[in-house]
């Protein structure tokens, strides 16, 4: 029997990804790839909604692949390209976006996010459309489950009613997917203001634990993480929000359960405990930190990789396609 299908993104927005990119996503990422089909790509396109410089994108691209390389994801046990590579995405992108209601688009919270911080007028078209590009990527591998973080649910749900709308009007042609999203890991929140997400857009870096940061500066910030009145480490994500946060990240990364380390720091202080968290993190990060830099040495390895991908992404995005332009009417080519 064949393996269920699995595919996701990531920008490569910064040079380096936060924790939230990997306990939210990627770690699912390496952890599915053995088991499924799997299909990941850094989607560069996606990227472009927030105009980076040319030299900086085509850098974070390599450096975002050297990344995934560097946190387990193996391309011999699945797909990894670039979404660019594969033009399919945005052939089918604009037959997404001929799908979808003016009023469903407005309603996405992160398009609603975005426009309420700059305003309409000094926002993209792109922003706008995120969505549907996203949907494509999805919809063209015939994805089973699409392993993401929590905020990226609305987007898959819309991905899901959009399939379903084209196929009971076209005729069954995707796949329904399902988001694979964790229940501890899938909100990983800024260590300075445990209440927002970790996020590369906020406005102190301060919070964000960048994967490819030094561990002197990464433990600086885990150390002066902002924790909550009170001595004990126990988890309350209502009452002690910054405690909580630690412990999910000490958790995912170390496999020991909440209640073993809470056992663990009992009559102890945040600060030991700052300090056994710091510790773990920079441990776990050290080697990838070192390993992305080793391959970002063989830029030649990297395209062969990313050429392998593509061939393979582009062999099933383009199925799908042809599938599509003909139940849609479009004349074939001949
Ligand atoms: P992006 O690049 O913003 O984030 C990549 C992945 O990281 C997750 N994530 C988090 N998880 C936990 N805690 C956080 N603080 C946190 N911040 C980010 C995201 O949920 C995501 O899974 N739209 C997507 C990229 C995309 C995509 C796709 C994903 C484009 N096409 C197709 C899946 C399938 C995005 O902007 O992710």
């Amino acid at each position: 029997m064949s393996q269920p299908r699995v595919l996701s993104g990531i920008q490569p927005t910064n040079g380096s990804f936060h924790l939230g990119n990997y306990l939210g996503a990627v770690k699912q990422w390496v952890d599915l790839q053995e088991s499924h089909d799997a299909f990941y790509c850094v989607v560069d396109l996606h990227a472009l909604t927030s105009s980076p410089d040319p030299k900086e994108l085509r850098q974070n691209t390599l450096t975002s692949i050297a990344q995934l390389l560097a946190l387990g994801v193996d391309p011999e046990h699945c797909t990894l390209f670039v979404q660019s590579h594969v033009p399919q995405h945005n052939q089918l992108g604009w037959i997404m976006e001929c799908l979808t209601g003016f009023g469903e688009a407005s309603r996405m919270t992160q398009f609603k996010d975005k426009t309420s911080k700059v305003g309409n007028d000094r926002i993209g078209v792109g922003v706008f459309t995120y969505p549907m590009l996203m949907a494509a990527d999805i919809l063209l591998y015939q994805a089973d489950q699409v392993p993401v973080g929590e905020d990226q649910r609305q987007h898959i749900e819309l991905t899901r009613d959009l399939a379903t709308r084209f196929n009971s009007t076209y005729g069954n042609t995707f796949r329904i997917p399902e988001g694979y999203i964790m229940k501890e890991g899938a909100k990983i929140y800024d260590l300075q203001e445990p209440t927002s997400k970790m996020s590369k857009s906020a406005d102190s870096l301060n919070g964000l634990i960048e994967i490819l940061d030094t561990p002197e500066a990464n433990t600086k910030k885990i150390k002066s993480a902002v924790t909550d009145t009170g001595r004990e480490v126990k988890f309350d994500s209502v009452e002690k929000p910054g405690i909580s946060n630690l412990l999910t990240i000490f958790s995912t990364l170390s496999g020991r359960t909440v209640a073993s380390i809470e056992t663990d720091f009992e009559g102890k202080g945040y600060g030991d405990f700052k300090g056994a968290v710091a510790e773990v993190v920079v441990e776990y990060l050290r080697p990838v930190r070192t390993k992305t830099l080793e391959l970002l040495d063989d830029k030649a390895h990297l395209a062969s990789i990313l050429k392998v991908g593509a061939e393979k992404a582009e062999e099933v995005a383009a199925k799908t396609l042809a599938d599509v332009y003909e139940r849609i009417g479009l004349v074939a080519r001949g």
